[in-house]
């Protein structure tokens, strides 16, 4: 990953609560004359794009089972600390930048080995799905953490519905590729457009779910509106954004980071801390708004659910 060393990132990156207020203020200030800004080497226009009032609530929510009971990160947190590189590879980029995303109308493919292939508008996507609010860690490949209250329903759900054939044995996900709205596409950061899979059985898992939400409110665009993946056991690059096309496929898929660096990122990317990343430890971990780091848990926590996926499988090849 294009991404400093754990260790490499200073506290004063990681903004502490009172700093942050400060700067929103400063943002909000700014956002009314709309900065242009240079990031890496773009003028962009800047603007915040999340004010946590802007966006639209999403109603009654049944609370998921699943969720954990440790202590949601604030909304600022979450939605101002992202790695989105369509946005730029600077942590506050995509709360910067994202504004230019157009998500509505949305459409996803969904297309491959499945008996109901076809472009779906987002609203047909989501209609028969009741959303849920899952409260789940996230553990980032950089050896972050956060916990976040996703609002969204099991991928499982939506797989059924569109019935993938007898030779489907992974899935696809694709980011939208629109250089116009993704700024970072016009540079070669990443081989765009973002691509992401899954093992069917991990796909159809109950822990898997698509997010569309997020603190009880549709996804702010940083964080990946429309429609994003999440799956709380691998590290947080595989959560891909703002899909636009779900595949089946017989062949495994080729992820976007491990077609950039194999050695560095396999197809599996399950949380392990006894799996070095080649340049730094996955032991411990720090959550934002934390100074003392944590231990990294197997599977981020969630070994009891999901290691029987793996059962035979060597985890430090298949990494
Ligand atoms: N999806 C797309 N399309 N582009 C990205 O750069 N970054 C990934 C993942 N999904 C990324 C993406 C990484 S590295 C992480 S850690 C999570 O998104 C971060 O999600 P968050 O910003 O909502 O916390």
């Amino acid at each position: 990953m294009l991404i400093k060393r754990p260790d490499d990132i200073k506290p004063s990156e990681i903004t502490a609560e009172g700093i942050y207020r400060q700067r929103r203020h400063f943002l909000g200030t700014a956002a009314a004359t709309t900065a242009l800004l240079a990031t890496g080497g773009l003028l962009l226009p800047q603007r915040e794009v999340v004010a946590a009032t802007d966006l639209r609530p999403l109603g009654s929510l049944t609370k998921s089972p699943f969720s954990t009971t440790e202590k949601p990160n604030s909304v600022e947190e979450i939605t101002r600390y992202n790695n989105f590189y369509e946005f730029g590879t600077g942590k506050e980029d995509p709360a910067k930048y994202a504004h230019t995303l157009n998500t509505e109308p949305w459409s996803v493919t969904i297309a491959g080995e499945v008996e109901k292939p076809g472009r779906y508008t987002l609203e047909d996507i989501l209609q028969p799905h009741p959303l849920e609010e899952r409260i789940y860690r996230l553990r980032c490949v950089e050896a972050w953490s956060m916990v976040i209250p996703w609002v969204g329903f099991p991928l499982a759900d939506l797989i059924k519905r569109f019935t993938p054939t007898s030779r489907a044995r992974y899935v696809e996900f694709v980011t939208l590729h629109d250089p116009e709205q993704m700024p970072g596409q016009r540079r070669p950061t990443l081989d765009w457009p973002y691509v992401e899979g899954l093992r069917i059985d991990e796909a159809m898992h109950p822990l898997t779910i698509l997010a569309v939400g997020l603190y009880g409110k549709e996804l702010p665009k940083q964080n990946g509106a429309p429609l994003r993946l999440v799956v709380p056991w691998k590290y947080g690059f595989k959560s891909i954004k703002s899909i636009v096309a779900i595949r089946f496929t017989e062949q495994m898929p080729v992820s976007t980071w491990s077609r950039s660096n194999p050695r560095e990122y396999g197809f599996y990317s399950n949380v392990n801390p006894e799996v070095r990343h080649p340049r730094w430890s996955q032991q411990r971990e720090r959550r934002i708004g934390e100074f003392r780091k944590r231990e990294t848990l197997p599977f981020n926590g969630y070994a009891e659910q999901v290691a029987h996926l793996y059962s035979g499988m060597d985890l430090k090849k298949n990494f």
